[in-house]
Protein backbone atom coordinates (compact mmCIF):
# COMPACT_ATOMS: atom_id res chain seq x y z
CA UNK A 1 0.00 0.00 0.00
CA UNK A 2 1.14 3.59 -1.09
CA UNK A 3 -0.84 6.87 -0.19
CA UNK A 4 -1.71 9.66 -2.79
CA UNK A 5 -0.94 12.90 -2.07
CA UNK A 6 -4.27 15.10 -2.40
CA UNK A 7 -2.81 16.65 -4.43
CA UNK A 8 -1.99 14.79 -7.52
CA UNK A 9 -5.89 13.83 -7.86
CA UNK A 10 -7.58 15.38 -10.22
CA UNK A 11 -11.10 16.46 -8.96
CA UNK A 12 -14.29 17.25 -10.85
CA UNK A 13 -15.07 20.62 -10.21
CA UNK A 14 -11.35 21.98 -10.31
CA UNK A 15 -11.29 20.03 -13.76
CA UNK A 16 -12.31 23.30 -15.99
CA UNK A 17 -9.63 25.58 -14.06
CA UNK A 18 -7.37 22.90 -15.89
CA UNK A 19 -8.09 24.48 -19.68
CA UNK A 20 -6.06 26.77 -21.03
CA UNK A 21 -7.93 30.03 -20.79
CA UNK A 22 -7.15 30.50 -25.26
CA UNK A 23 -8.88 26.63 -25.41
CA UNK A 24 -11.71 27.84 -23.56
CA UNK A 25 -12.04 30.84 -25.73
CA UNK A 26 -11.34 29.20 -29.09
CA UNK A 27 -13.92 26.79 -28.43
CA UNK A 28 -16.82 29.48 -27.89
CA UNK A 29 -15.29 31.07 -31.14
CA UNK A 30 -16.21 28.29 -32.91
CA UNK A 31 -19.52 27.51 -31.02
CA UNK A 32 -21.52 30.74 -32.30
CA UNK A 33 -25.00 28.91 -31.75
CA UNK A 34 -23.65 30.08 -28.21
CA UNK A 35 -23.70 33.54 -28.38
CA UNK A 36 -24.78 34.31 -32.09
CA UNK A 37 -28.41 36.02 -30.99
CA UNK A 38 -26.83 38.14 -27.97
CA UNK A 39 -24.08 39.77 -30.47
CA UNK A 40 -24.75 43.42 -30.88
CA UNK A 41 -23.54 46.74 -32.47
CA UNK A 42 -23.83 49.60 -30.06
CA UNK A 43 -22.79 53.09 -31.98
CA UNK A 44 -22.27 54.76 -29.22
CA UNK A 45 -20.15 51.55 -26.98
CA UNK A 46 -18.16 48.74 -27.43
CA UNK A 47 -20.81 45.96 -26.79
CA UNK A 48 -19.96 43.58 -24.34
CA UNK A 49 -21.67 40.61 -22.76
CA UNK A 50 -20.89 37.76 -20.53
CA UNK A 51 -22.11 34.70 -22.08
CA UNK A 52 -20.97 32.35 -19.79
CA UNK A 53 -19.62 31.98 -16.24
CA UNK A 54 -19.12 31.25 -12.53
CA UNK A 55 -16.91 32.00 -9.57
CA UNK A 56 -14.04 30.83 -11.17
CA UNK A 57 -14.26 32.08 -15.18
CA UNK A 58 -16.17 34.68 -16.78
CA UNK A 59 -16.77 34.01 -20.85
CA UNK A 60 -17.33 37.44 -22.26
CA UNK A 61 -18.38 38.25 -26.20
CA UNK A 62 -17.59 41.52 -27.29
CA UNK A 63 -18.49 43.52 -30.77
CA UNK A 64 -16.46 46.37 -32.04
CA UNK A 65 -17.48 48.66 -34.47
CA UNK A 66 -14.47 50.40 -36.60
CA UNK A 67 -12.94 52.63 -34.68
CA UNK A 68 -14.23 51.46 -31.26
CA UNK A 69 -11.74 50.69 -28.31
CA UNK A 70 -11.07 49.64 -24.81
CA UNK A 71 -9.13 52.24 -23.25
CA UNK A 72 -5.45 51.75 -21.46
CA UNK A 73 -6.37 48.98 -18.80
CA UNK A 74 -5.30 45.84 -16.63
CA UNK A 75 -7.54 43.36 -14.77
CA UNK A 76 -6.16 43.33 -11.78
CA UNK A 77 -5.86 39.81 -10.31
CA UNK A 78 -7.62 38.26 -13.20
CA UNK A 79 -5.65 35.92 -15.99
CA UNK A 80 -7.32 34.61 -18.67
CA UNK A 81 -7.52 35.37 -22.79
CA UNK A 82 -8.85 36.81 -25.67
CA UNK A 83 -9.23 35.25 -29.50
CA UNK A 84 -10.57 37.53 -32.60
CA UNK A 85 -13.50 35.28 -34.24
CA UNK A 86 -13.68 37.87 -36.98
CA UNK A 87 -12.56 41.55 -37.78
CA UNK A 88 -9.64 42.58 -36.79
CA UNK A 89 -7.82 44.53 -33.32
CA UNK A 90 -4.91 46.38 -32.79
CA UNK A 91 -3.42 45.81 -28.93
CA UNK A 92 -1.25 48.11 -27.59
CA UNK A 93 0.60 46.49 -24.51
CA UNK A 94 1.83 49.11 -22.18
CA UNK A 95 5.24 48.13 -20.20
CA UNK A 96 7.51 50.64 -18.20
CA UNK A 97 10.06 51.60 -21.00
CA UNK A 98 8.38 49.40 -23.93
CA UNK A 99 4.94 49.52 -25.84
CA UNK A 100 3.96 46.57 -27.72
CA UNK A 101 2.00 46.90 -30.95
CA UNK A 102 -0.26 43.75 -32.16
CA UNK A 103 -1.97 43.27 -35.31
CA UNK A 104 -4.86 40.64 -34.52
CA UNK A 105 -6.52 38.82 -36.66
CA UNK A 106 -9.32 36.18 -36.61
CA UNK A 107 -8.16 32.99 -35.04
CA UNK A 108 -5.83 35.25 -33.45
CA UNK A 109 -5.29 34.97 -29.65
CA UNK A 110 -3.97 36.77 -26.96
CA UNK A 111 -3.17 35.56 -23.05
CA UNK A 112 -2.82 38.09 -19.64
CA UNK A 113 -2.14 38.28 -16.30
CA UNK A 114 -1.95 40.27 -13.19
CA UNK A 115 0.02 43.06 -13.94
CA UNK A 116 -0.42 42.91 -18.17
CA UNK A 117 -1.54 46.70 -19.27
CA UNK A 118 -3.44 46.91 -22.54
CA UNK A 119 -5.31 49.25 -24.94
CA UNK A 120 -7.22 47.74 -27.53
CA UNK A 121 -8.88 49.06 -30.63
CA UNK A 122 -10.98 48.04 -33.89
CA UNK A 123 -8.60 49.73 -36.61
CA UNK A 124 -9.66 48.23 -39.23
CA UNK A 125 -12.63 48.90 -41.68
CA UNK A 126 -14.89 46.29 -40.50
CA UNK A 127 -17.07 45.15 -37.05
CA UNK A 128 -14.88 42.60 -35.56
CA UNK A 129 -16.02 40.10 -33.04
CA UNK A 130 -14.08 38.77 -29.64
CA UNK A 131 -14.44 36.46 -27.17
CA UNK A 132 -12.47 36.97 -23.82
CA UNK A 133 -11.52 34.75 -20.83
CA UNK A 134 -11.57 36.39 -17.49
CA UNK A 135 -10.23 33.85 -13.89
CA UNK A 136 -10.01 34.44 -10.49
CA UNK A 137 -11.59 37.41 -10.95
CA UNK A 138 -13.74 38.23 -13.55
CA UNK A 139 -13.94 40.89 -15.45
CA UNK A 140 -12.08 43.71 -13.37
CA UNK A 141 -11.06 46.52 -14.95
CA UNK A 142 -8.44 49.27 -14.00
CA UNK A 143 -7.99 52.42 -15.51
CA UNK A 144 -4.38 53.50 -16.75
CA UNK A 145 -2.61 56.72 -18.70
CA UNK A 146 0.29 56.01 -20.40
CA UNK A 147 3.49 58.31 -18.86
CA UNK A 148 6.22 58.99 -22.11
CA UNK A 149 9.14 58.39 -18.88
CA UNK A 150 8.00 56.23 -16.84
CA UNK A 151 5.37 53.71 -18.82
CA UNK A 152 1.77 53.08 -17.37
CA UNK A 153 0.51 54.90 -14.58
CA UNK A 154 -2.81 53.58 -12.69
CA UNK A 155 -5.05 56.15 -12.78
FE1 LIG B 1 -8.37 43.94 -21.36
Amino acid sequence: MFAVPDNTVVIAENRAALRHPVRVALEYAAARDRWRHLLRYDPDHRFSTKIAGDAAEEVWLMGWLPGQQADLHDHAQSSGAFTIVSGRLAETVARPGLTELHALNAGQSRVFGPGYVHQVRNDGPDPAISIHVYRAGGRAMRPYHLDPVSGPVRD
